[in-house]
């Protein structure tokens, strides 16, 4: 290039890289939250997966009365739950969910559906526009019937891929996480 076009153009390439740079910073960043219950643990360690992946919030919905430590005796209240839809009281539900553009459901698989006190949850919380993640543990039903319920739940919401992963398989399954959020152009 001669120094004299060189010249000429140099402003305009300034320009251009400025305007360019000024739209990066300004691409607004999805904000992102994590609502999950569990019961014995492994949805927690899931949900803790996500985050850390995400950087997202995260909430933990708490019984207000909490199900006994038996599993057979849990077990058996949660398919009286599950069976009459039943929404026990929960301890608090998350602030600000106006400033969340994605929102992660996760639950253990109860009876081939969400758990009681994430029924409760959704029913409670207004997430119209918002976009849904669901993610569930199971030990064989996989996410079950849990994804159409949730869109019940949620009627103006986007649910979007949904992941389930086995309950005793859940610490080697970071990497099939991060594929997921890839896959949803979340990382
Ligand atoms: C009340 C109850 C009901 C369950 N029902 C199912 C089921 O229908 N299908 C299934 O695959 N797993 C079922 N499970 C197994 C759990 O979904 C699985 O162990 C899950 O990973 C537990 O998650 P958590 O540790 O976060 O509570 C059930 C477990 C409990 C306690």
């Amino acid at each position: 290039m001669r120094r004299k076009t060189f010249i000429t153009m140099l402003p305009a390439s300034l320009f251009a890289l400025k305007a360019w740079a000024a739209k990066t910073e300004n691409k607004p960043s999805m904000k992102m939250l994590i609502i999950y219950y569990s019961w014995s643990g492994n949805t927690r360690r899931m949900a803790n997966i996500i985050k850390n992946a995400t950087s997202a919030d995260i909430f933990e919905i708490i019984p207000q009365k909490p199900y006994p430590e038996n599993y057979s005796q849990t077990v058996s209240i949660a398919k009286k739950e599950v069976d009459a839809k039943y929404k026990p009281q929960i301890k608090g539900i998350p602030e600000n969910i106006s400033t969340y553009d994605i929102i992660f459901v996760g639950s253990p698989n109860w009876w081939g559906t969400i758990s009681s006190p994430m029924r409760t949850l959704l029913s409670s919380m207004d997430l119209s526009g918002k976009k849904i993640v669901p993610f569930m543990t199971h030990e064989g039903s996989r996410m079950g019937r849990s994804v159409e319920d949730i869109k019940q739940l949620c009627p103006n919401s986007e649910v979007l891929e949904a992941l389930p992963i086995r309950g005793g398989a859940v610490d080697k399954s970071e990497q099939e996480i991060k594929n997921w959020l890839r896959r949803l152009k979340i990382i």
